[in-house]
């Protein structure tokens, strides 16, 4: 998919809700978006969310009390999250936006937290998203995210390079102490990563067999055989990465300092 422009076509949607359930185009549903949150107090807030997808993050902040704004750049995506937000008993708290890739459509200080589920893994330049990020965010704001990073050390490094390499997807990976450099060069404070990779690695595997077992034959009659022997393919090389520690969703937080400071 990597280069035709579309890294989310409906077929591709149909395989990865299959594994991630309705309204989650990354890996942990509801619990794992509370988990990114946690602490944080949403009741009220404002909220952005980076990569909005099919809409189930933005629907679990919004039941958290969050008023959430959420950005994507594909448009065939806009019409499952609509129906995502129409079914939620919190529709009236979720806007979502068509953006395009590059500065983020909003007035300075304008948001209480900065959300992102696993979509920054697709931005190129990290650290002009970053600058974007914090200026948006009003002075004490909280960027909370988790995002797909690269292993640190030559081993776990070189295997999702190796993966990349192969231009399934349109991954631009950074590690964590990339991440943390590029967090506090632009101007946040208190920057933590969490790193997941252990419950991933585990997980990983489990959807592998999941589609061998459960779901192939289904997905096959739906999308054909040819797209998911490649994609069973995919999802292989891509637990293997994790479970060698190439592969590392990982939670990040950073505060903007208050202003003056
Ligand atoms: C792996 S999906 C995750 C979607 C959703 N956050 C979730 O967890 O279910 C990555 C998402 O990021 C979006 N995306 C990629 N680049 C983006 C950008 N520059 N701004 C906003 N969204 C972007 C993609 O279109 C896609 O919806």
């Amino acid at each position: 998919m990597a280069g035709t422009g579309i890294q989310y076509p409906d077929h591709f949607i149909t395989r990865l809700q299959a594994i991630w359930g309705r309204g989650f185009l990354s890996p942990g549903g509801p619990e794992e978006v509370k988990r990114i949150v946690q602490g944080l107090g949403l009741t009220g807030k404002a909220l952005l969310d980076i990569g909005f997808g099919t809409g189930g993050p933005g629907a679990v902040l919004a039941g958290l009390g969050a008023q959430v704004t959420g950005t994507d750049i594909e448009a065939q995506l806009l019409p499952h999250a609509q129906a995502t937000r129409a079914a939620s008993p919190h529709a009236d708290q979720i806007t979502l936006i068509l953006t395009k890739p590059g500065p983020l459509p909003f007035d300075d200080n304008s948001f209480d937290v900065v959300f992102s589920k696993d979509s920054l893994i697709h931005v190129p330049d990290k650290g002009a998203m970053f600058d974007e990020i914090l200026r948006v965010l009003k002075p004490s704001g909280i960027f909370a995210a988790s995002d797909w990073l690269m292993g640190a050390g030559d081993g776990p490094a070189q295997v999702m390079a190796d993966f990349n390499a192969r231009g399934y997807l349109d991954f631009r990976m950074a590690t964590a102490d990339q991440t943390k450099h590029l967090l506090t060069s632009c101007g946040f404070h208190d920057v933590t990563t969490l790193d997941r990779n252990a419950w991933y690695a585990d997980l990983a595997a489990r959807e592998v067999k999941k589609v061998e077992e459960d779901l192939y034959d289904d997905l096959a009659a739906i999308v054909g055989e040819e797209i998911m022997r490649e994609w069973l393919s995919v999802r292989r090389h891509l637990a293997e990465a994790a479970r060698l520690g190439g592969l590392c969703p990982t939670h990040l937080r950073a505060i903007k300092p208050a202003s003056g400071l």
